[in-house]
């Protein structure tokens, strides 16, 4: 028996988990799958998981999928369980992108203020779920791609007693393939020294076939037209002069630290003329559980490529089925530092280019971050902490301390006036506070 159980299950992802799970199922036999989703998200439970189960009967496995809303059920023994949740759904998204705007701040899921809340939410729910696994699944891997999943990871690392845990992001991923695309050759002889943190992380090397291009990438980074990577971040690229001396690849995230203006400015106007984020993904989330409905749909929808999280299942699957194989190959993963970045502390979590074996992820060393990106890289660690912290205890002070520090934050006194107005909008899914 072979049984994962994935939390958040009702996610409009779901389909593109399980193509990852049939592609790999000759290396990675996983017999029973659980779907795990709380009474708000019951119907679109229900219409995804039907569709994960004609998926399945089409590519002729046996693998059982299990719907259900009694998380304890599926966790029960399970070898891995996956996250994919949202706590107050993408409604509470829109406000996380709305309020900070009126401030003239960055409204966004992961960054910034909304990126507080997003964690302030998340963080009570993953360690509850830590708790359960102790109890029932100890042995389990837990993959995390539920965001801030860099703070998430943190989280758990310093507050949970769950030490297999790694954090999941489908931008490493993204950025090879999108770089890969870019030279015109194969993802499999691209690869990148990823160091950093969640949505802050960054390329230090380039290689094709262990040759070096990171000259040749820097010089096609500064088109636009080259440096989106992910659905939901446009690219506006990068000055050629300042690439250079980073010496470092951004990540599409980077444009809201080294583009500010240009960013809050571009989300102000997409947010009046087509919504937030949220909103577009609402409409769009409505279009999918329409096309899933359909009884003769059984794979995978390509409209689902639309969302920000393409390449997810590739990069979840591929994770589980080195883990589950102790496969030794080097993948970009959230875990505990241990030394890998010399500027970062010892225990924390980072985002960072690992060999991937049956015992978890082996950080390769990078030692230390250029000088120009160690500063910035800090800050967000530290965010992160106290953000935890914040979720933890249910502290005040702690929170404004985490929004005021956070450099998308313009000043202590804005940062108090979103802090109370998010405080108040989010008050039914922040019982610790
Ligand atoms: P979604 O709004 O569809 O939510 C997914 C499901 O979670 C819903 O069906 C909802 O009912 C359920 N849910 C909410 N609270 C829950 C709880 N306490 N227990 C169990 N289930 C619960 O969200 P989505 O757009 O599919 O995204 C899911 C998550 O994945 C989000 O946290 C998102 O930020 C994250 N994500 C991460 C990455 C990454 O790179 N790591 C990429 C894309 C999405
Ligand atoms: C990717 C990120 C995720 C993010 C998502 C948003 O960029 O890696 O962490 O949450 O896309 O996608 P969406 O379609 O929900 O806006
Ligand atoms: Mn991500």
């Amino acid at each position: 028996k072979l049984k994962v159980a994935t939390i958040g299950g009702g996610s409009s992802y779901t389909p593109e988990l399980v193509e990852g799970f049939i592609k790999r199922y000759d290396e990675f036999p996983v017999s029973e799958l659980w779907l795990v989703d709380i009474e708000a998200g019951k119907e679109k439970l229900e219409i995804v998981g039907n569709l994960a189960k004609r998926m399945v009967k089409k590519a002729g496995l046996r693998i059982d999928v299990h719907l259900t809303l009694d998380r304890r059920e599926a966790l029960k023994d399970a070898d891995f369980v996956t996250t994919q949740f949202r706590v107050g759904l993408l409604e509470a998204r829109a406000k996380d992108e709305r309020i900070p705007l009126k401030y003239g701040v960055l409204g966004q899921e992961t960054n910034g203020p909304g990126g507080l809340f997003k964690g302030l939410r998340t963080i009570p729910v993953i360690l509850d779920i830590c708790r359960d696994m102790e109890e029932l699944c100890p042995n389990a891997w837990l993959i995390n791609f539920t965001n801030p999943a860099g703070m998430v990871t943190e989280a758990v690392l310093r507050y949970s007693s769950i030490k297999k845990v790694v954090g999941l992001c489908n931008v490493p991923i993204g950025m090879e393939m999108g770089i890969a695309k870019l030279l015109g050759v194969e993802h499999s002889r691209i690869r990148i020294d990823f160091a950093g943190l969640n949505h802050m992380v960054y390329g230090l090397d380039v290689f094709v076939d262990g040759e070096s291009v990171k000259e040749k990438v820097f010089s096609l980074l500064t088109d636009a037209n080259n440096t989106s990577f992910v659905k939901n971040i446009p690219g506006y690229g990068w000055e050629p002069q300042f690439l250079k001396a980073l010496n470092a690849l951004p990540c599409p995230y980077h444009m809201y630290y080294y583009k500010t203006k240009t960013m809050v400015d571009k989300t102000l106007e997409s947010a009046e003329k087509e919504g937030t984020r949220a909103e577009v993904v609402q409409r769009l989330e409505k279009d999918l559980f329409e096309l899933y409905k359909d009884e003769n749909l059984n794979i995978k929808p390509p409209q689902l490529e639309k969302r920000g999280g393409a390449y997810y299942s590739d990069a979840a699957v591929r994770l589980i089925t080195s883990i589950y194989n102790d496969k030794g190959d080097i993948q970009p993963v959230n875990t505990m530092n241990a030394g890998a970045i010399a500027s970062i502390p010892y225990d924390s979590a980072v985002e960072v280019s690992c060999i991937i074996t049956k015992d978890g992820p082996r950080p390769l060393t990078m030692g230390d971050l250029p000088v120009a990106v160690r500063g910035l890289v800090q800050q967000i660690k530290s965010f992160e902490r106290v953000a935890a912290e914040a979720a933890v205890t249910g502290d005040y002070a702690t929170a404004l301390l985490a929004m005021c520090i956070n450099p998308l934050t313009p000043s202590d006194t804005v940062g108090k006036e979103i802090l109370d107005d998010m405080l108040e909008a989010h008050k039914e899914h922040l019982p610790q506070f």
